[in-house]
């Protein structure tokens, strides 16, 4: 049963300065609304009945974009737009499943969902990463189909550029399961291109057992000095727990570089 997802949200945006010096780059529209809400949409799609906001004090905004109650109250006794109250009610819908942990040091993804260890309920949880989105087909609601046939843990897998794999996490194969999900034999955090065993590269969905956090609380720093979950999921492959890689069909957008934001809106506007 998934229906608890965590969401990173404490990164620091630089790749998208100057729009994130003040803002955090969750809330930045894209195509009349936030980018946040398109990850949202697909939790409470897929079945999730739980959200975990892993934030920073310095994103504390992204807390009062969900928790301005009186704001709206306020405009809507005034005014009772209905437009503002169909929004008003989705904030309120999203804001009675969200959670909020603190991460306040950027130490790392792997560091991020170490901090929300005493909030997991359940054997397995999703997680995804705001910065990747995938629409016109729901990623992870065709993961957690995927997970309650193999009951294993499971990641989104994507091809990309040969010259590009230091940008990702990179899997190697051992055995096609079907046209769409494979058997991980192993992963790696941006290895350089001679030493990528492949051009599949893990995207921001995750279905993890909580088992990860054993490996978590141990893990050292590894790429750039921050502590990857990569590289905990490497040990678990290691130690045979069975992780599947899940080629989605669904449209990959990347919205953490400037050139990829932009360019996430004008797809989204021609859907
Ligand atoms: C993270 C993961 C990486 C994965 C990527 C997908 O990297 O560490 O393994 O391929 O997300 O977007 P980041 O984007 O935080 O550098």
């Amino acid at each position: 049963m998934i229906k608890q997802a965590i969401i990173p949200l404490a990164g620091l945006g630089t790749r998208l300065l100057p729009l994130t010096s003040v803002f955090p780059k969750e809330l930045l529209p894209i195509n009349g609304k936030p980018g946040i809400e398109y990850i949202l949409d697909e939790c409470i799609e897929a079945g999730v009945n739980e959200i975990i906001f892993i934030i920073s004090k310095k994103k504390e905004i992204i807390k009062k974009y969900f928790n301005n109650d009186n704001f709206y109250k306020s405009i809507i006794k005034k005014k009772s737009d209905p437009r503002i109250i169909k929004e008003y009610k989705k904030i309120l819908f999203f804001k009675k499943k969200i959670k909020f942990v603190y991460q306040n040091k950027p130490l790392g993804t792997g560091d991020a969902l170490l901090k929300t260890k005493k909030f997991i309920k359940n054997n397995y949880f999703l997680m995804l990463l705001p910065d990747d989105l995938i629409m016109k087909k729901n990623c992870s609601k065709d993961m957690i189909k995927i997970h309650k046939k193999y009951k294993c843990s499971v990641m989104a897998s994507m091809k990309v550029k040969k010259n590009n794999v230091d940008r990702w996490g990179i899997y190697s194969i051992t055995k096609n399961l079907d046209k769409l999900n494979f058997k991980i034999a192993d992963v790696t955090e941006k290895p350089n291109t001679k030493d990528a065993p492949s051009n599949n590269a893990v995207i921001g969905r995750y279905i993890l057992s909580k088992k990860i956090f054993n490996y978590l609380k141990n893990q050292k720093k590894g790429k750039g000095g921050e502590i990857h979950i990569t590289d905990s999921i490497k040990q678990m492959i290691l130690d045979e727990n069975l992780f599947i890689g899940h080629k989605f069909k669904g449209k990959y957008l990347d919205c953490g570089s400037m050139h990829g934001y932009i360019n996430s809106a004008l797809e989204i506007s021609k859907l």
